[in-house]
């Protein structure tokens, strides 16, 4: 690879008894969009929270931008934005308030005006001046991932992103994510819709039972399977929508 912004080499990390990472190997081109595929409970979150500095590994190493998560935690942070698998947002501010209290502790010089760019951007002017806690599902996402992008971070982690969004509110995040890797941002997400790695990823990295056990592009990945295994996935769409409503009901719970 010419210029990685991400490397990991043999990760491993366990909960207790758990073995969830088994020695986990990848990379990621600086400026592509680079998408990490795994079922429940693989392993994705734990993997953005070791990149992201919040988790140490168990062994093994990962790197963002040369410097090394374990021993340069401050120069990694300093790289990143992570967008986390649950919203971050202050249910109690409103929009507007959020995005300028991120961009006052990022110490940007006009925060007002980086808010109102990033509510047009993101569809929420109208909604700018409401609670967050009022806005729906698909709205807080895109207001946490405006705020994520205070600061022009180098290298964004998005944890599913989507999960949860109907389809139109997914097709504007993809939007946003591709014009960010356009404009030169390294972006990681995690995701369970093959669809969302298909349209994103320059990538994509499939992670099952502690490893990656496959990884490339899209058209790489398709050479590995015959048109007949592909076709059956096809006709079988009522999977995703029974997946979906589980992952909503976990949400609302949640939220
Ligand atoms: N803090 C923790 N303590 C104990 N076990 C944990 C902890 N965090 C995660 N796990 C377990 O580790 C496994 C991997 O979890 P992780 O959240 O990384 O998966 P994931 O791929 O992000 O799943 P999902 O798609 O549901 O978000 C799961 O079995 C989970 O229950
Ligand atoms: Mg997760």
């Amino acid at each position: 690879m010419q210029n990685p912004s991400i490397q990991v080499k043999g990760l491993q990390k366990s909960y207790k008894k758990l073995q969830v990472l088994k020695g986990v190997d990848f990379e990621v081109e600086k400026g592509s969009i680079f998408a990490l595929l795994g079922s429940n409970g693989a392993g994705k979150t734990t993997i953005v929270r070791i990149l992201s500095t919040l988790f140490k590994p168990d062994s093994g190493t990962a790197s963002i931008n040369s410097f090394d998560v374990v021993s340069d935690p401050e120069n990694v942070r300093q790289s990143i934005s992570l967008t986390g698998q649950f919203a971050a947002v202050d249910e109690v501010l409103t929009g507007r308030e959020n995005l300028i209290m991120m961009a006052k502790l990022r110490h940007l010089k006009q925060p007002r005006q980086v808010a109102d760019e990033l509510l047009e951007r993101f569809g929420l002017a109208d909604a700018a001046d409401r609670r967050a806690s009022t806005y729906s599902g698909g709205m807080r996402r895109r207001l946490d991932i405006a705020m994520s992008l205070i600061g022009k971070p180098q290298i964004i982690f998005l944890d599913e992103p989507t999960t949860g969004l109907d389809p139109e509110a997914r097709i504007e995040v993809w939007k946003v994510v591709k014009e960010l890797a356009d404009s030169g941002t390294t972006v990681f997400l995690t995701t369970q819709y093959l669809e969302e790695a298909e349209q994103l990823a320059d990538q994509i990295a499939i992670l099952h039972e502690g490893r990656v056990i496959a990884s490339g592009t899209l058209q790489e990945l398709k050479k590995l399977f015959p048109p007949a295994k592909v076709e059956y996935v096809e006709k079988q769409p009522s999977l995703e929508e029974i997946f979906l409503t589980i992952i909503n009901k976990k949400e609302e719970k949640l939220g």
